[in-house]
């Protein structure tokens, strides 16, 4: 990953540091033209090749970035080396440095260099014949499919499939993460053995919560009469010569580049149970919504672009203004999963302590990423937003058109309400009576999407892949590595083996739990 210049990053930090925060509202009577300046458009077409085009509108204009910190915060880009940051990744330079590898998660959808893009599309085709195979009777029938990972290899199929189907899905997928057995019971529930194919997602292969649910899922199978239950598994991984050895039939293992990060990784073969839920036209669509983002974020240069304006605001937020969280809430029930799969994205990338040379960082590094879904929040959440002593930037996400073909009423009453928090959090509220005064000044962006597609929601999860790369960048570290998680694997194996020697609160918990 290319580091900036560390004298000048600091002197940008500093010139940060030194500005004046101001009130929302002056900075809308200050300029008249605010709206359309901090107003970013990124558009698609409505159907392959069609000239007609739809997209995303977001709107920064009541984020606390004013002239003098987008241009210290623009100053700030260059000193860090973003554009060179930004070359290295879609050209396929080693940008986690800790791995030693690059992250090809752009070319999946067509954004890398030519061998890695002519790779991706190979093997997307491969996946795509497997699919419509399926589709067309190749395993027998497939009624239903049970898709087995965790954390990347799960969190991006479960949004997706979840958004996507809520009209008709051509199988119908659940997808089992937890290692806890009433998970994997409630989905051999809603399915029936014989027409149910078992899709275990693992980047390693290894992981010990998919390996035991998968076991488990081929033992329902053979206990219920399946001949061949071998025969009704797909494994989606980077390490294939693992499933060889698991026992998963060659033909029926769709490998991805071990260059695509676990939760980057929604775009590759992890994504099969989305593909064959929503078909592969439809997957391809979602592919292309995240490559409008990813041509708009390679191309576009400093405010203009709006992963990085979405970075700065973070920024401005985390070390500026001591912000301890950020909230997502979408106005839309197709996006219920999108907090869960953010969590994930921003926080095992951005949760680190070190920079990329392995000094400690000198801010706050990611926000902790949290959210829901309105207007169900409003009733819930939203009184800490409003007049809690926390500041909380805060994401609205709501489409245009309506997913729902009720009275037109329901989806004129949820946007309204989306518009209306963002309003609010801002305006405030004067009263006499302390108990009922809003302070207001409180910030939100606006995501307004012309519709909730495929290729809308691709292009959501690509400008949050790409706004985390760009807070990575401006704070100087490795946003594609996640040792943190390791320790209590480790520590969970010891204790299965019985060694190790454990603090005496462990010691009395293990004997209490039947684990001593
Ligand atoms: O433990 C964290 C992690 O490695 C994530 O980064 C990853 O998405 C998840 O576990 C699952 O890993 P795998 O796909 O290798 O099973």
């Amino acid at each position: 990953m290319a580091t900036g210049e560390q004298g000048q990053v600091a002197a940008a930090w500093a010139q940060l540091h030194g500005l004046e925060p101001q009130r929302l509202a002056g900075l809308f009577t200050g300029d008249p033209a605010r709206v359309a300046a901090m107003t970013r458009r990124i558009s698609w077409p409505v159907a392959p090749g069609s000239a007609e085009q739809t997209g995303m509108t977001i709107d920064f204009a009541k984020t606390h970035l004013g002239e003098a910190e987008l241009a210290a915060f623009e100053a700030l880009a260059d000193a860090a080396g973003f554009a060179a940051a930004r070359e290295a990744l879609f050209g396929g330079g080693i940008v986690n440095v800790t791995e030693g590898r690059a992250a090809t998660h752009g070319a999946l959808r067509g954004s890398g260099t030519d061998a890695q893009v002519e790779e991706a599309e190979a093997l997307l085709a491969r996946m795509g014949m497997l699919v419509e195979a399926i589709h067309q009777g190749a395993l027998g029938e497939v009624k239903h499919c049970i898709a087995i990972g965790i954390g990347g290899s799960a969190l991006g199929p479960a949004l997706a499939i979840d958004a996507l189907t809520r009209d008709l899905a051509l199988v119908d997928v659940h997808v089992v993460s937890n290692i806890d057995g009433l998970a994997l019971e409630q989905a051999f529930a809603a399915c029936d053995p014989q027409t149910t194919l078992i899709a275990v997602a693992s980047k390693t292969f290894t992981t010990i919560e998919t390996m035991t649910n998968a076991a488990s899922a081929l033992k329902w199978l053979a206990d219920n009469g399946v001949e061949d239950p071998g025969g009704q598994v797909v494994a989606l991984t980077a390490a294939p010569e693992k499933a060889v050895e698991w026992g998963v039939d060659e033909t029926r293992i769709l490998p991805f580049p071990e260059s695509v990060g676990g939760r980057y990784s929604l775009f590759s073969s992890i994504g099969f149970p989305i593909a064959l839920a929503i078909g592969m036209e439809e997957f391809r669509q979602l592919l292309a919504g995240a490559k409008a983002v990813d041509d708009h974020f390679r191309t576009t240069e400093g405010r203009a672009n709006a992963p990085l304006l979405a970075a700065f605001a973070d920024q401005y937020y985390t070390r500026l203004r001591g912000c301890q969280t950020r909230a997502v809430f979408a106005y839309d029930e197709r996006l219920a999963l999108l907090p869960d799969y953010l969590q994930q994205l921003e926080m095992e990338s951005n949760g680190k302590s070190v920079t990329v040379s392995g000094d400690p960082v000198d801010g706050p590094t990611a926000a902790v990423t949290w959210g829901g879904v309105g207007t169900d929040a409003q009733h819930a959440v939203f009184q800490l937003l409003h007049q809690g002593t926390h500041l909380i930037p805060v994401d609205f996400i709501v489409s245009i058109a309506p997913g729902d073909d009720l009275d037109p009423a329901h989806h004129r009453i949820l946007l309204m309400n989306c518009l209306a928090q963002g309003a609010a959090l801002m305006a405030g509220k004067a009263s006499d009576d302390p108990a009922r005064a809003y302070p207001g000044d409180r910030p939100s962006t606006t995501f307004l999407l012309d519709d909730c597609d495929a290729a809308a929601l691709g292009a959501l999860i690509a400008f949050h892949e790409q706004r985390t790369f760009a807070n990575a960048v401006l704070m100087g570290i490795n946003p594609f590595d996640q040792f943190g998680v390791e320790l209590g694997k480790a520590i969970a194996k010891q204790i299965e083996k019985g060694e190790g020697d454990f603090d005496p609160s462990t010691k009395a918990l293990m004997a209490m739990a039947g684990l001593a």
